[in-house]
């Protein structure tokens, strides 16, 4: 029996987190949303009664509403504590996703917002989440913090691949890697892991509605992702990416040497 508390399940990988994990019913899961309403509807229609998932609110943005949940976490679960603390919620901008940096240059306001809500959700808003939720994590037998970050924040993979597009939004993910590693040299000693993990690409229905002009940016960046990983058949199912994930961070330890660091669902530093 294992706590897990996971942001960002309303849809994508958090719900396919939810479904996998909650088949066990020995596991209690807290996910954090913005829209509750819909998401507790949601999980009623496609996974039934699940009397082990919880579906609590909060935005990343808002740290008000972080603290409520955390409150209400707590009475959920307990001296339990948690186990996992997965930090899967993110702004997966758009306005960067199929253009070089240089090309939003004269789109001066959209980039500062953009620039600025990435940094809020993703950076600040996971701070908030861990500085938070660590006392519970404390209490929790596993202690793993989980922090789903993205290739595109491996300084190594853009400049060998010279990966143009989603500057903003990689920037904001190694942003919290970064994050992630402070944590981790704070709380080490605590036997607490802290360990950013890239889900690979995963098939969200992310790209469902980009224009004809946005998708030949995005074939750009799939084409050179075929040249770095020749098997590459497109992106990966949602389950059996969570799949992956899950058996990644199963095998990662402090004594593995894996405090603080930034890897692949693969457990290395290969992205796709
Ligand atoms: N799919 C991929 O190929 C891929 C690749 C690399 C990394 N990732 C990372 O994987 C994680 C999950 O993304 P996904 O692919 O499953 O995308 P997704 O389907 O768009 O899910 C994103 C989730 O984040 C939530 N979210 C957005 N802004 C939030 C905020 N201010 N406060 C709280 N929650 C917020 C969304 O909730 P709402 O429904 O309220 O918007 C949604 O539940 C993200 O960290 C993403 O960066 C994904």
């Amino acid at each position: 029996m294992s706590v897990y508390l996971i942001t960002g399940v309303s849809k994508g990988i958090g719900f396919e987190l939810v479904k996998q994990i909650s088949e066990d019913p020995k596991n209690v899961i807290v996910g954090l949303v913005r829209d509750k309403a819909a998401t507790v509807k949601k999980v009623a229609a496609e996974l039934g009664d699940r009397s082990n998932v919880h579906i609590l609110h909060a935005d990343l943005t808002s740290y008000a509403t972080l603290k409520q949940a955390a409150t209400d976490t707590t009475k959920i679960v307990g001296e339990r504590g948690i186990d996992y603390l997965v930090a899967n919620g993110a702004f997966p901008s758009h306005f960067d996703a199929f253009d070089p940096i240089g090309a939003l240059g004269d789109k001066v306001e959209e980039l500062e917002d953009v620039s600025s809500k990435l940094f809020k959700t993703n950076v600040v808003g996971n701070i908030h989440l861990f500085n938070l939720f660590v006392p519970l994590v404390l209490k929790g037998k596993v202690k793993k913090v989980i922090a789903i970050s993205s290739g595109h924040a491996d300084l190594d993979f853009i400049n060998d691949l010279e990966v143009e597009n989603s500057a903003l939004y990689a920037a904001s993910k190694a942003a919290m890697n970064v994050i992630v590693a402070k944590f981790n040299a704070q709380y080490k000693k605590d036997g607490v892991l802290f360990l950013s993990m890239s889900p690979g690409v995963v098939e969200v229905g992310q790209f469902d509605s980009v224009t004809p002009e946005q998708m030949q940016g995005l074939m750009g960046f799939m084409g050179k992702l075929a040249a770095y990983a020749p098997d590459f058949k497109g992106a990966t199912p949602v389950d059996e990416a969570v799949r992956t994930i899950r058996s990644t961070w199963e095998k990662a330890s402090i004594d593995s040497g894996f405090g603080g660091a930034f890897i692949s669902h693969f457990g290395n530093k290969q992205w796709i």
